[in-house]
C-alpha cells in the first residue's frame, strides 16, 4: 500500500464521558482507495466517521486514546470545520440536508465556509454534472426530495466543500436495492474522474463489496476481520453473517448466527 492518506491508530471514543463506542481501532486509507467499514447496529461505523470528520463533538464524544493522522497531520479532536477546510467531507447518517431549503440553497452552504464564489460555481457544475437530476430539481424543496434524490444532495453537498476523502455514512438506508446500486456507482464514477478517497460505512455487506477496494468490520467498536474486497466477500464469517448465505446456500436468521458466534471464536 502506498503511504497513507489517513491513518487511524489505536482509537478510542467515549461519549459524555461514560460510554466507550471505540476501542484500539487502527485502519489505514491509501489515496483513491474507496475502503469500507462494515458492521451491524452499534458496532461503531458511525462514531469513527463522526471522529474523523470531527463532528463527534457534537454528540459530546472524545478521542481519548490514539490519533487520527490526515496527510501525515495529527487531526484527532479537531474542529469539523478545521477538518473540512483539510479536506475530509462527511455524508452523514442522519439530518443528511437542510428539508426548508432548495436543492441549490443546500448546494451553497457548505462552500459558505470553504470556498469562493468561483469555486462555487465551479464545483456546482460538476455536481450537476454528476447528478443531472439535481439539476433538473434545483429549485425544489429538499424536504420533497425522494430518498434516492435526497442521498444524492448529501452526497453533492459534500463534494460542494471539494473534498480529497469523503465520508459516507450509511447510503443505503431506506432506499431501494437498485437506486442504492446506481448511486454507488455513481461513487466509483466521481472516485476515478475527481481522484477521490472514499471510506463508505455500511450495514449491508453485499451493497459494500460490491466497490470497495478493502474493508475492516466493525463489532462492538473494535476491528475484527479486515482484508481486500475479496477476502471478505469469500470469507465465511461474512458470507455467514453479513451475506445471509450459510455453506448450504440457506439464510440465517440473527438470532442463529449469535449462537453461532457465541460458539465460535470470531478472530480468524
Ligand atoms: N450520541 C450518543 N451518545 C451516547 N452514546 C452513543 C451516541 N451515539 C452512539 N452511541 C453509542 O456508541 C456505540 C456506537 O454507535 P454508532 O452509532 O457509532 O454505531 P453504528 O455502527 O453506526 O450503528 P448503526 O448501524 O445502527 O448506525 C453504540 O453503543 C451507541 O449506543
Ligand atoms: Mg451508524
Amino acid at each position: 500500500m502506498s503511504e497513507p492518506m489517513l491513518s487511524v491508530d489505536k482509537l478510542e471514543v467515549v461519549y459524555q464521558r461514560a460510554i466507550t463506542a471505540l476501542q484500539g481501532i487502527s485502519l489505514g486509507v491509501a489515496p483513491g482507495q474507496i475502503v469500507g467499514v462494515l458492521g451491524t447496529n452499534g458496532a461503531g461505523k458511525s462514531t469513527l466517521l463522526r471522529a474523523i470528520s470531527g463532528f463527534h463533538g457534537v454528540d459530546d464524544a472524545r478521542v481519548t486514546e490514539g490519533t487520527i493522522r490526515f496527510e501525515g497531520r495529527r487531526i484527532e479532536n479537531g474542529e469539523p470545520h478545521r477538518n473540512t477546510r483539510a479536506g475530509i467531507a462527511l455524508v452523514p447518517e442522519r439530518d443528511k440536508v437542510f428539508p426548508n431549503l432548495t436543492v441549490a440553497e443546500n448546494l451553497s452552504v457548505p462552500v459558505a465556509s470553504s470556498g469562493s464564489r468561483a469555486d462555487m460555481s465551479r464545483r456546482q457544475a460538476l455536481v450537476f454534472h454528476h447528478f443531472p437530476r439535481l439539476g433538473d430539481l434545483r429549485a425544489r424543496t429538499a424536504g420533497l426530495l425522494s430518498g434516492g434524490e435526497r442521498q444524492m444532495l448529501a452526497i453533492a453537498g459534500a463534494l460542494m466543500c471539494g473534498p480529497k476523502l469523503l465520508l459516507v455514512d450509511e447510503l443505503s438506508l431506506g432506499l431501494a436495492p437498485v437506486i442504492v446500486s446506481d448511486i454507488m456507482q455513481k461513487l466509483v464514477q466521481i472516485r476515478r474522474e475527481l481522484s477521490l478517497t472514499m471510506i463508505v460505512v455500511e450495514q449491508s455487506a453485499a451493497v459494500a463489496l460490491a466497490v470497495v477496494d478493502y474493508g475492516y468490520v466493525l463489532e462492538n467498536g473494535r476491528v475484527v476481520l479486515d482484508g481486500d474486497a475479496t477476502r471478505l466477500r469469500d470469507h465465511p464469517d461474512i458470507r455467514e453473517f453479513y451475506l445471509g448465505q450459510s455453506s448450504a446456500g440457506g439464510r440465517r436468521s440473527y438470532r442463529t448466527v449469535k449462537q453461532y458466534r457465541r460458539n465460535r471464536r470470531w478472530y480468524g
